[in-house]
């Protein structure tokens, strides 16, 4: 492991204690908007992670989700979710994960997501591959959307925004064996990476919400792009990813959809 990815494995860890620690006990939660929120857990986690980084890389930029928004200074850049799945954490549902990403130059270089629920880890290094808790993890190998199980995810605007995802929802209802509606998206990408999903797309995903996931898919063999097939940023708010195999399929269903809708 090099010292970025140390560092990133060992914070994810902690927040991740952390937020075991407050999981299903009297938490403060606040609203971001009408069905965002946002838990006084969300906060204390991200410090403890952002403090660790600004102290131990003093030149490095953060982006993280609750505070940390400054432009971009220099080379490197951490882009972090203190807790990717807030409603179910707020809830007591137990999907969620602490998720740390590094980019260099533009180019993603580590990443690790933590479900401290499970306690898995899931971490990927340009190169190296992607690892759950020491082994090597491959996306699946399912050749058809028809056999295929997904996951997706729906915009905190979706009562007053159009893109809001139902069309797609019900058109791969109709497609695929099956349909989940995770709530962490962390966790989406990681398990289109270890094979237990074989694709999930989203329309309005943040940077801190991709970053590690985006590169352990890739480095899981998997692909992952926008919905025009193009490689795709997670500056971009939309993304699909899958084993690969399938994600033709799932584009063309994506693309049907929005020429509809356009057509409407
Ligand atoms: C959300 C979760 C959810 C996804 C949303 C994200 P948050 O992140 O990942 O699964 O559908 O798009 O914003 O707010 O829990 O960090
Ligand atoms: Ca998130
Ligand atoms: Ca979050």
């Amino acid at each position: 492991m090099d010292r970025f990815e140390t560092v990133a494995v060992e914070l994810a860890r902690e927040a991740g204690k952390l937020l075991m620690s407050r999981f299903r006990t009297d938490i403060e939660v606040s609203h971001k908007g009408e069905v965002d929120l946002v838990t006084e857990v969300d906060l204390a986690a991200e410090e403890l992670i952002v403090s660790r980084i600004s102290s131990t890389f003093p030149g490095h930029t953060i982006l993280a989700e609750e505070n940390y928004s400054a432009p971009k200074s220099g080379s490197h850049t951490w882009i972090i979710d203190p807790l990717d799945g807030t409603v179910n954490y707020a809830h007591g549902i137990p999907t969620f994960a602490v998720s740390i990403g590094l980019e260099i130059d533009g180019e993603l270089v580590c990443g690790a997501v933590y479900n401290p629920v499970l306690d898995e880890l899931f971490t990927a290094c340009s190169g190296g591959g992607a690892i759950c808790n020491g082994k090597p993890i491959r996306v699946s190998s399912t050749e058809k959307l028809t056999d295929s199980i997904l996951s997706t995810g729906f915009p905190y605007d979706i009562r007053t925004g159009k893109n809001n995802n139902l069309d797609n929802f019900r058109e791969f209802a109709l497609r695929a064996q099956g349909l989940r509606r995770g709530g962490s998206a962390a966790l989406d990408f990681c398990y289109v990476a270890a094979g237990y999903l074989d694709g999930f797309w989203e329309l309005s995903l943040h940077p801190w919400d991709c970053a590690a996931g985006y590169l352990i898919v890739r480095e899981a063999g998997g692909t992952v792009t926008n919905l025009s097939g193009a490689r795709g940023s997670i500056y971009e708010p939309e993304m699909v990813s899958s084993n690969g195999r399938i994600h033709q399929e799932m584009l063309a269903v994506l693309q049907g959809v929005r020429s509809l809708t356009r057509l409407s």
